[in-house]
């Protein structure tokens, strides 16, 4: 199906998605148009949301939890892809729908996802209570995996060279805003409300420690031989070869030009940053996390 024919998605000359602004956030045009359903949307006290900045290991945390939920059960876990089982809230799905949709068709207890910075949560989440799994990874390697997603998946604008991405990045003249304001706000309202905190690099380095604490979180838990299950159903390269995980199934997703399982490594920014990029990353880095007690990862 031609792209520019696909339900709630516009899509430009090049066959890809326009962009808008929420907020002072930049947003794919139809979730600008479908805005104050989803700011309206409303959350139910048993959902579970797993929020995070694109590109931090979102799909690898709704994997986890999807099995921790069903006891470690591989075969229930593969009952649909990833974006079915949970709801991107925000996005309006090629050929699928709205997430919306999907998420208030779903019976409860329902888990679902968003990239949505704190500042734009349908507020129905904090007001009931919500638990919340965010999980952040280093910036530098967000990067270089958001430019890669941006290159192959026509639902999001062309990123351009990888110098003008670099400054799009910095600018947080991407979808779903600047990295400094989400990890940070996210941070910020954790201590106040049921959030749970996770940095990829952690899950990289012990997934069954960060699989444990996530388990207890969600109040399911899971013995020791279904911990080692899941960690090995989880691992990059199971999942990079589960069509039910690898969003190989989107035709939106051009897999050819970077596949979304793309390497799942710590310090590949190290392939793509310049000597000169790096310093002024670091530089602006300082002055946007001055005012913070989140500290990262940065021994990469
Ligand atoms: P890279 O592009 O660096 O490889 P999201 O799900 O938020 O879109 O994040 C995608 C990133 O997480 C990609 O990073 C992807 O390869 C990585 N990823 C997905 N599953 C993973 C896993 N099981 N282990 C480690 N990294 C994983």
């Amino acid at each position: 199906m031609a792209l520019n024919k696909i339900k709630g998605l516009k899509l430009d000359e090049k066959e890809r998605v326009t962009v808008d602004y929420v907020k002072g956030i930049l947003q794919p045009t139809p979730t600008c148009e479908t805005w104050d359903q989803i700011w309206n949307f409303q959350a139910k006290p048993d959902d579970l949301l797993i929020a995070t900045y694109p590109k931090a290991g979102t799909t690898w945390t709704q994997e986890i939890v999807d099995l921790i939920q069903n006891k470690g059960d591989t075969d229930i876990s593969k009952r649909a892809p990833i974006y079915i089982r949970i709801p991107f809230i925000e996005w309006i799905i090629p050929e699928i729908g709205s997430g919306l949709e999907q998420a208030n068709a779903m019976p409860s207890p329902r888990t679902l996802k968003t990239h949505l910075p704190i500042d734009l949560l349908p507020p129905s989440f904090l007001e009931k209570n919500c638990k919340i799994i965010y999980v952040a990874r280093n910036p530098k390697d967000n990067m270089v995996s958001y430019y890669h997603f941006q290159r192959m998946n026509k639902a999001l604008p062309d990123p351009g060279t990888w110098e003008e991405y670099f400054e799009s990045f910095l600018a947080g003249q991407v979808c779903w805003g600047s990295w400094y304001d989400h990890v940070k706000g996210w941070w910020e309202a954790k201590d106040k409300h049921q959030i749970l905190y996770l940095f990829y690099e952690d899950m990289k380095k012990n997934p069954k420690h960060e699989i444990q604490k996530l388990s207890e979180f969600i109040g399911n838990n899971v013995h020791n031989e279904i911990l080692d299950k899941i960690v090995h159903h989880t691992s990059f390269d199971i999942m990079k070869q589960n069509p039910m995980a690898n969003y190989s199934s989107l035709p939106v997703m051009d897999h050819s030009i970077s596949p979304f399982m793309r390497k799942g490594t710590v310090g590949d920014w190290k392939n793509y940053f310049t000597v000169a990029q790096n310093e002024r990353f670091d530089e602006d880095y300082r002055k946007n996390m001055a005012n913070t007690s989140l500290t990262f990862h940065f021994s990469l």
